[in-house]
């Protein structure tokens, strides 16, 4: 039998790595986990119930009354968070509010200990329907989810290439400044964990990065 394949894939924000994560989860038959959905699902909760990140009883109050599941979409790869029974909607996880407060509520040591549970718990899900492994992809999957992942690949791009990439997006989401908060704070910084191999794709096409995380993980078997 195949060993499961876990691939964890980290960096910092526009570098690539949902495009990326997608794609090497669709070549190679893996589900795909995109935990920054999983920070923004919590945050457009908190920012709907009007609980700032400084409310750590508030925060608690939250995350005890709401239940966290996931959802695998049928025939394709993706695993999404649901929030009190429904994965929330695109648009509001990714609108201008969330990108404003998301790095502070990902700072919230209480977040991060009922998300960590929950990543972890991925594995099993995704082995159960099937899939020959994991992609996931964040900020501290290979340093503190998956310190064990059988592949860690921290992804880079220069800051001129990722205020493009989010200006091609449509997003209007400062993403240095994002890193900077996500970078410094105390609880699962944002890193390259040991053991990571580092690419840098500001001049490589997504193809080429798929194919350069595949062949690195065809020399696993
Ligand atoms: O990947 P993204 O830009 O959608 O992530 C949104 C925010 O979530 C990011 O600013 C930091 C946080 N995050 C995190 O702290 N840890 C992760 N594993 C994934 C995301």
């Amino acid at each position: 039998m195949q060993k499961f394949l876990t691939i964890a894939i980290d960096g910092g924000a526009a570098t690539g790595k949902s495009s990326t994560a997608k794609g090497v989860a669709a070549k190679l038959g893996l589900m795909h986990v995109d935990t920054g959905a999983h920070y923004r699902a919590l945050t457009h909760l908190f920012l709907t119930h009007g609980v700032a990140p400084e409310d750590a009883p508030g925060i608690a109050r939250l995350l005890a009354q709401s239940p966290i599941g996931t959802f695998v979409e049928k025939g394709g790869c993706d695993a999404k968070i649901e929030v009190d029974g429904a994965v929330p909607a695109e648009s509001d996880i990714r609108g201008d509010a969330v990108n404003a407060s998301v790095s502070k509520f990902a700072a919230v040591p209480a977040v991060r200990a009922a998300l960590k549970d929950y990543q972890r718990g991925q594995r099993e899900i995704a082995r159960a329907h099937g899939y020959a492994g994991l992609a996931m992809e964040g900020r501290d999957i290979g340093s503190v989810i998956f310190p064990d992942a059988d592949l860690k690949i921290f992804l880079e791009a220069d800051a001129a290439t990722r205020a493009k990439r989010r200006e091609k997006d449509g997003q209007a989401d400062a993403v240095t400044e994002r890193d900077k908060l996500d970078s410094t704070r105390k609880t699962a910084p944002l890193v390259c964990p040991e053991g990571a191999v580092r690419i840098d794709n500001s001049h490589m096409t997504l193809a080429e990065v798929i194919d350069a995380i595949a062949a690195l993980a065809a020399k696993l078997s």
